[in-house]
């Protein structure tokens, strides 16, 4: 059993991990639960005690936590401009470390989490659990066997809804230095996707605009066109504007040989599969999920546990966290330059204070 401790006890903790940790009950143990907020610690403990397993102990600070040599690993799921700073100083306490995405808001502070855990020998994992998704996995399996044949261009397009009340419910939302916009926060998982597809990037041009939100710092729109290394083109699309409620998260794929649409809520419905000899999948008629958030954490979880007890990456590393925040940030430095964007660079979303002058709290 790997003894764990989870930082940070609001919606997706609540929603999310804890049902990881339940449905992993054989491999983790969730000993300690952390949020300045002790009703929200406490609210978790009774689910996992409702649940019958042991009830976990509470704590308000998280350095007290990180104390414990009897903790193997640290789950974070605090508001995202703070994940870098528990990650380094779980890591600094020997500690694994399994943190929600976006893993940090800056190239800067990415670099130093993935330099660390390589330092320590300890396992960074981040949660983009949608590569977990069963449509997914499938495509994944086509792209492995080089069924698409040369790929040549995909577009991620997140088209959702996200009200003001959304962005009172928790004042972090919408700010530079605690969040980023739509593209940081509700887009990365999709980002990722299209770059988990694609491969390496050699530039980005973006634009961002908040049409709809000016209550909010960062941006509600944006978009950007991306050359990969392999000579394909990606096309973001993302947008929390979409009247009246979320429409539709869609990952399309064009290869020479292969065409692939992922659609529904949330990526997680096979639209269209097309490839020699086949015109249709068996998954493709299957009701595409009630939730944007799907089912990964419960593999995501189980898989960082292997990778810790077998020494090796986690399916979802520090690494590819990165990669999806840096085409975030290359989008919101080309958006502030006015010119496309070569990686490497350094940015963090600090940097954008202030694009957008026309906030009103
Ligand atoms: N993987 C996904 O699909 C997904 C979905 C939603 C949110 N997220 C990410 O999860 C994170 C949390 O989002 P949320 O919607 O649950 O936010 P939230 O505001 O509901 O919860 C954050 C919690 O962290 C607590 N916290 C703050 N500082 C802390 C500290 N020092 N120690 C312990 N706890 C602390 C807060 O009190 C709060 O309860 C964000 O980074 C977000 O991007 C991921």
């Amino acid at each position: 059993m790997i003894r764990l401790a989870l930082i940070g006890c609001g919606r997706i903790a609540t929603k999310k991990h804890t049902e990881a940790i339940i449905k992993n009950k054989e491999i983790f143990d969730l000993v300690a639960v952390v949020d300045p907020v002790k009703e929200k610690a406490e609210n978790i403990a009774n689910i996992i005690e409702n649940a019958g397993l042991k009830r976990p102990e509470i704590y308000t600070d998280y350095n007290e936590v990180l104390k414990r040599e009897d903790i193997d690993m640290v789950s974070i799921a605090t508001e995202s401009g703070y994940h870098y700073q528990i990650s380094v100083d779980a890591m600094n306490s020997n500690k694994h470390v399994l943190v929600e995405k976006p893993m940090a808001l800056s190239t800067k502070d990415m670099n130093h989490m993935i330099q660390l855990s390589k330092e320590k020998n300890l396992k960074l994992g981040v949660c983009f659990q949608n590569r977990f998704n069963p449509p997914i996995q499938e495509m994944r399996k086509k792209l492995e066997n080089k069924e698409f044949g040369n790929l040549l261009h995909g577009q991620i397009s997140i088209r959702w809804n996200r009200n003001k009340s959304y962005y009172e419910q928790a004042p972090w939302r919408g700010t530079w230095n605690l969040d980023g916009g739509t593209l940081m926060n509700q887009c990365t998982h999709g980002i990722d996707l299209l770059q988990w597809t694609f491969g390496e990037i050699e530039e980005i041009t973006g634009r961002i605009e908040n049409f709809n939100h000016p209550y909010i710092e960062a941006e509600d729109f944006g978009s950007a066109i991306i050359k990969f290394k392999n000579g394909a083109v990606g096309i973001i699309e993302g947008t929390a504007n979409v009247y009246p409620k979320n429409l539709e998260e869609t990952l399309s794929v064009f290869g020479e040989k292969g065409t692939v649409v992922i659609g529904g809520l949330a990526v997680n419905k096979i639209e269209t599969w097309r490839f020699e000899n086949e015109d249709s999948h068996p998954f493709q008629n299957l009701p595409d999920p009630d939730t944007v958030y799907g089912a990964g954490h419960v593999p995501l979880y189980r898989d960082f546990y292997e990778s810790i007890v077998n020494d090796r990456n986690p399916y979802v590393s520090g690494e590819d966290g990165k990669r999806a925040v840096e085409i975030v940030l290359a989008i919101y430095k080309s958006a502030k330059e006015g010119k496309p964007v070569k990686i490497p660079f350094e940015f963090s979303t600090e940097e954008m204070k202030g694009f957008f002058k026309k906030v009103e709290k």
